[in-house]
């Protein structure tokens, strides 16, 4: 029986009748015991409550996270609002993934999550928790051999100011592995979320037709 209940069961008018009918000793000491028993309840309930953890109610408040990337863990405490994009560049130091609209238009700000090519301006930092990132920095060998998408867009020139250029490579690693680099239209229309202000998009295309071969053989 709950404490509201009791309340109520100790509370409840009587008609007059009852009243000068039925209040005998009988009635008057489960009248006093139910009401004792709802007041035991009520402690208990506010006691209970008291000990009880606050609740978290700021939703502003940073919360914490665990992110893998380039295969190192970070503990980060963010806003829950913070993109992917932000968390990697403002919280862990790794600007080479670049905002260009902070939009979802351009790709500047590529990156892979378990090998899957994402936006990180659209992406919450806190939706990566639990999986593999990797930005431009995380591609090199530790002795610094170039992947070789890096080193075909080097070969090939295919950048001018270098602005898109890691979203431009992040983004063709996945459109090889996803196995759409099968022809230049392929290239072209698989890549295409990816937009170069300075028009190095036949170059691009060489770079990724290159890349192609010698990722198959790694
Ligand atoms: S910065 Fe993310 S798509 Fe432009
Ligand atoms: S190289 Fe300048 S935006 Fe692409």
């Amino acid at each position: 029986m709950s404490a509201l209940e009791v309340i109520r069961m100790s509370t409840t008018k009587r008609s007059p009748d009852a009243a000068t009918r039925g209040f005998n000793r009988r009635s008057f000491l489960t009248t006093t015991a139910a009401s004792t028993m709802a007041l035991t309840m009520l402690e208990r309930a506010r006691a209970d409550a008291a000990s009880a953890p606050a609740v978290q109610s700021d939703a502003r408040a940073p919360m914490t996270m665990r992110l893998r990337v380039n295969g190192r863990e970070h503990q980060v405490a963010l806003d829950g609002r913070t993109s992917l994009l932000d968390a990697l560049r403002e919280h862990m130091g790794l600007t080479g993934t670049k905002k260009g609209c902070d939009h979802g238009q351009c790709g500047a700000c590529t990156v892979l999550m378990d090998g899957q090519r994402v936006l990180s301006c659209l992406t919450f930092a806190a939706m990566a928790e639990g999986h593999d990132v990797t930005t431009i920095e995380g591609l090199a060998a530790p002795d610094g051999t170039l992947h070789p998408m890096q080193q075909a867009f080097v070969d090939h020139d295919a950048f001018q100011c270098g602005y898109c250029t890691p979203g431009q490579i992040m983004s063709a690693i996945a459109c090889v592995h996803e196995g759409h680099a099968g022809s230049d239209a392929e290239i072209r229309e698989y890549m295409s979320g990816n937009i170069c202000r300075c028009a190095a998009y036949p170059n691009i295309v060489d770079a990724v037709n290159e890349a192609k071969t010698k990722m198959k053989r790694a």
